[in-house]
């Protein structure tokens, strides 16, 4: 069973295959969703300063029924923060107001801010904000720590600086979105690749080609998805805060056939979000 699975980081500290995303849970709500999900076997979740519900979630890791030790909690550190002394601020923050000992795991969010997503040079400040999570990983308030949404060039500002290989990229990876060459780039270089918004942010799940694939093997279209994110070796986040979905989501105990799964792999890019296109993740840059 999914649940049950790791990956080991480049550290070997073990990371369960599946997450629960937890954008757009509400931080009055994400307690119980964290409660109710680790109820039903999920031992990782995704929360972001950005979400505004680390709190929620924090307080959920907190309450969970099993020890803190057995959940694995990631965090992200705003795309804004480009300098060491606000990105050290901000990682404290973040533990403070999740009321945690520790983070499983940090990224930094973005490349760029996002106001400037994909534009502005930033190689210096993500220096910064890096060194700053370096020394709170050896400080042990991050057991690991990685990036998201950086490209290889973004990845190689860090590691041509001389400064510690991310363990972690967290890119958008769905069923008409597959960026293969810098998944391939991640996996060679060992830094493991999550891949956000499995379900396309809920966009996918009205392609009728993608549910006549899904009926073919009598799943949903979400276990589809799912499945196909864990098929290409990276660590679906799928969000939802309704346990029907939790179960379902984790019910992903079949196999893609390789054809299809090239079928998927060269899908045509979904025609956009819909309401939400005009999120800067969402902006196919
Ligand atoms: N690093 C980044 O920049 C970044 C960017 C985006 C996302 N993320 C992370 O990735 C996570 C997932 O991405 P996402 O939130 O954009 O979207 P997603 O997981 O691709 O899709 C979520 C949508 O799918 C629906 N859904 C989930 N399971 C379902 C099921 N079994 N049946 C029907 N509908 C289902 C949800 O509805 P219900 O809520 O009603 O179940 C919600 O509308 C985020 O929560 C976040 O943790 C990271």
């Amino acid at each position: 069973m999914i649940l049950n699975e790791y990956f080991a980081l480049s550290n070997g500290v073990k990371i369960p295959k599946l997450g629960l995303g937890t954008w757009f849970i509400g931080d009055d709500k994400a307690a119980e969703a964290v409660c109710e999900a680790v109820k039903l076997g999920y031992r990782h979740f995704d929360t972001a300063e950005a979400y505004g519900n680390e709190r929620g979630v924090g307080e959920g890791v907190r309450l969970a029924s099993v020890p803190r030790e057995e959940l694995f909690v990631t965090t992200k550190l705003a795309a804004e923060m480009k300098d060491y002394d606000s990105a050290a601020k901000a990682i404290d923050e973040s533990l403070a107001k999740a009321g945690l000992d520790y983070y499983d795991l940090m990224l930094i969010h973005a490349p760029q801010p996002w106001n400037d997503f994909r534009k502005g040079n930033y190689a210096e400040g993500n220096r910064e904000a890096w060194r700053a999570l370096e020394d709170a990983y050896k400080a042990g308030k991050l057991r690991a720590i990685g990036v998201a949404n950086f490209e290889e060039a973004d990845i190689l500002s860090l590691t041509d600086a001389g400064l510690m290989k991310p363990m972690v990229n967290q890119i958008l990876v769905h069923i008409s979105n597959t960026p293969q060459e810098l998944i391939n780039y991640c996996q060679k270089e060992n830094i493991l690749v999550e891949g956000y918004s499995p379900v396309a942010h809920g966009e996918i799940l009205k392609n009728e080609d993608i549910r006549a694939m899904a009926d073919r093997y009598g799943v949903s279209v979400a276990q589809l998805c799912i499945r196909y994110d864990l098929q290409l070796g990276t660590v679906p986040l799928p969000k939802t805060a309704n346990p029907e979905h939790m179960k379902e989501n984790a019910a992903i105990d079949f196999e893609i056939a390789e054809e299809d799964m090239n079928v998927l792999r060269n899908f045509e890019h979904i025609k956009d979000y819909g309401e939400f296109t005009f999120f800067p993740v969402f902006s196919g840059k």
